[in-house]
């Protein structure tokens, strides 16, 4: 009788537990059907700076829904040699309801994707080309970073702050997943000098001058991006 009491006990407290962990361990929701291709003929539900749509009736998904041409080749290039082109479901819309999502990103010889990071995903890194210069800073500021090359891969934890750089002859070629269909993402020098914080701030914050804050501001403003 005792005993029962106690592994009764036991049991309310286990899923207690399981219950409390659940959050933790919580990502993109999993899907409860095989896929979902957004529906966008008009009369979809908008909210705010999200767009519900309905599922298309299954039956008339295409294998085309699941294919995708356009990460073949390299996108336009930033100013620091940096090319990405993010595929999520808006231009894949058979990636909706999976919980991934994809990059391609291409650096020129000498090229940098700057520091950023992605709040919502862990980062697969994949070099298909070149010779790249591959790290994150994990919550205590120590650094993991070393020299890839291709046919290597880096994972980048998720929400941690992370950085490419080519140091090679020739380009090099990056494909990055995501456990996410929206992992989001910061760059640190347009989210801190770009974003409007107030100039005082930034000059405390790092020392700075007024001169300094308002040349990294210019540099950094979102036309930049
Ligand atoms: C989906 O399409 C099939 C075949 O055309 C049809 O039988 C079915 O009723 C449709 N389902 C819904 C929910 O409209
Ligand atoms: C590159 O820039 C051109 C001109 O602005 C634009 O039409 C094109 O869609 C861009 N390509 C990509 C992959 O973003």
């Amino acid at each position: 009788m005792r005993r029962t009491k106690m592994s009764s006990k036991l049991l309310v407290l286990f899923i207690i537990l399981l219950l409390n962990l659940h959050p933790l361990a919580s990502s993109d929701p999993d899907p409860v059907q095989d896929f979902c291709i957004p529906d966008t003929k008009p009369g979809s539900i908008r909210t705010g700076r999200f767009t519900l749509f309905p599922c298309k009736n299954s039956s008339e998904a295409t294998p085309d829904d699941f294919t995708f041409a356009g990460v073949k080749y390299p996108g336009n290039f930033t100013a620091n040699g940096f090319s990405a082109i993010s595929v999520g479901p808006t231009i894949f819309p058979g990636l909706n309801t999976l919980g991934m999502s994809f990059v391609r990103a291409d650096l020129a010889v000498g090229g940098v994707n700057v520091p950023h990071f992605h709040p919502r995903a862990t980062e697969i890194a994949h070099v298909l080309e070149g010779t790249v210069y591959s790290g994150f800073v994990d919550s205590t500021n120590r650094v993991f970073a070393k020299v890839i090359g291709k046919g290597e891969v880096m994972v980048f934890p998720k929400g941690l702050l992370h950085f490419q750089m080519n140091v090679g002859d020739s380009k090099a070629t990056i494909f990055g997943s995501f456990n996410s269909q929206n992992p989001g993402m910061e760059k640190i020098p347009f989210a801190i000098f770009g974003s409007g914080i107030k100039g005082e701030l930034l000059e405390k914050a790092f020392g700075l001058s007024a001169e300094e804050v308002l040349m990294l501001k210019k540099k950094f403003s979102p036309k930049g991006l």
